[in-house]
């Protein structure tokens, strides 16, 4: 099954819910006391699985439902790298660029990738079937290079594993 199919269309008013509905169970399990802001990550997390992303234009009704800057929800949302801000493609690879994925030589794969299939971190294929993405250690550290193709760990890859899974996002 491909990463996004399960995705809804955006939409202003879901997105809304999502964000009453984070606010009121925030409040009900931290109280008034701790302030609206306890509900942001929720609110993000749900709108990520329920989208494939988070779409701008509700980072406003964010901020406005939260009583809270929208400098705030933008600052939590760009310190995140797993947040994304476009719809991603049918399958997504979170490829770990952190420290013991890099002695095991990630930064090859990365290069292997542009050269070989024109994709760098960030960017999604053109015919739509894979997105890249940076992640910063996914506690697989013993199997570097480690990769997550669409939430499946994958380990010790290589050239050739990432073609394969490249071909196998295309099918
Ligand atoms: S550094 Fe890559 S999985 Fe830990």
């Amino acid at each position: 099954m491909s990463y996004t199919s399960a995705a809804e269309t955006f939409d202003l008013a879901r997105a809304q819910d999502v964000a009453r509905e984070e606010q009121a169970r925030a409040q009900a399990f931290f109280g008034t006391a701790c302030g609206n802001a306890a509900a942001l990550l929720p609110i993000l997390h749900r709108l990520q699985d329920m989208f494939g992303y988070i779409d701008q234009t509700a980072l406003p009704m964010i901020a406005k439902t939260l009583n809270i800057s929208l400098a705030e929800v933008r600052g939590t949302m760009s310190f995140y790298h797993d947040y994304r801000t476009a719809r991603p493609g049918r399958h997504v690879l979170k490829l770990c660029r952190a420290e013991s994925c890099q002695s095991m030589g990630v930064d090859h794969l990365v290069d292997h990738l542009a050269a070989r299939h024109g994709l760098a971190p960030g960017e999604t294929s053109g015919d739509g079937a894979l997105t890249l993405q940076n992640v910063y250690c996914l506690g697989n550290c013993a199997l570097s290079p480690a990769a997550l193709f669409d939430e499946r760990p994958v380990g010790a890859l290589d050239a050739a594993r990432l073609d394969s899974l490249i071909a196998e996002a295309q099918q």
